[in-house]
């Protein structure tokens, strides 16, 4: 069985080091797994005036979480929570009322930052909301990256081993989880 994950990565920046976590991830992810991005970036800013008629780019971005078995989230922390920029993914997704493209959708969450805590805090306000709609999360091990320049290359291969040992660990778990969250689905 082999299970297609949505990726999201909470960063449009040309230079995002979540964008490298996200392309080592895509590399090293077991054959139970197959990583395909769902963009974020030409989504327009999410407005309720719009529920009736979704503009094409939000119609093409549910349609690709349709497509998909589970969900995987590779986010920066803006000032201890997510960028805007994939709360406003999340908005269009979860809409409009009835529409939620999250429900029952097994999801995992991780992040890179400089910083020591490697976006722990931001992770929190993504379990809230994801918690909110309605997509169980993988909850352990949590997976914080302390980026440093060189640790992961613009092709996604991690020059430390210890981190791609835990990244290879982590991608297992959430293989694992994917697993008995479709399953407990299929068997309801
Ligand atoms: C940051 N950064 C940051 N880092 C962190 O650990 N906690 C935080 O709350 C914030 N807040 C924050 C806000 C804004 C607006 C910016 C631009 C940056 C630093 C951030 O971790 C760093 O810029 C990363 O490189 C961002 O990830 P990407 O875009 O490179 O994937």
């Amino acid at each position: 069985m082999t299970y297609k994950v949505g990726v999201f990565v909470g960063s449009i920046s040309k230079e995002s080091i979540n964008r490298k976590l996200s392309e080592a991830l895509i590399r090293m992810s077991p054959e139970g797994l197959r990583l395909v991005e769902i963009p974020i970036v030409d989504l327009p800013f999410y407005n309720h005036d719009l529920d009736a008629n979704f503009p094409p780019e939000a119609k093409a971005f549910k349609e690709a979480i349709a497509e998909v078995d589970a969900l995987l989230f590779v986010t920066p922390e803006y000032n201890r929570s997510i960028p805007g920029v994939l709360k406003n993914a999340i908005d269009w997704g979860s809409r409009p009322w009835g529409s939620n493209s999250f429900a029952k959708k097994p999801s995992g969450v991780i992040g890179a930052s400089p910083g020591r805590i490697g976006t722990a805090v931001g992770q929190q306000h993504l379990r809230s909301i994801l918690s909110f709609v309605n997509s169980p999360e993988l909850a352990h091990p949590e997976a914080y990256i302390q980026y440093h320049d060189g640790l992961i290359t613009d092709d996604g291969q991690v020059t430390d081993e210890a981190t791609a040992k835990f990244l290879r660990n982590w991608l297992s778990a959430l293989e694992v989880f994917i697993g008995k969250v479709v399953g407990a689905e299929q068997g309801s």
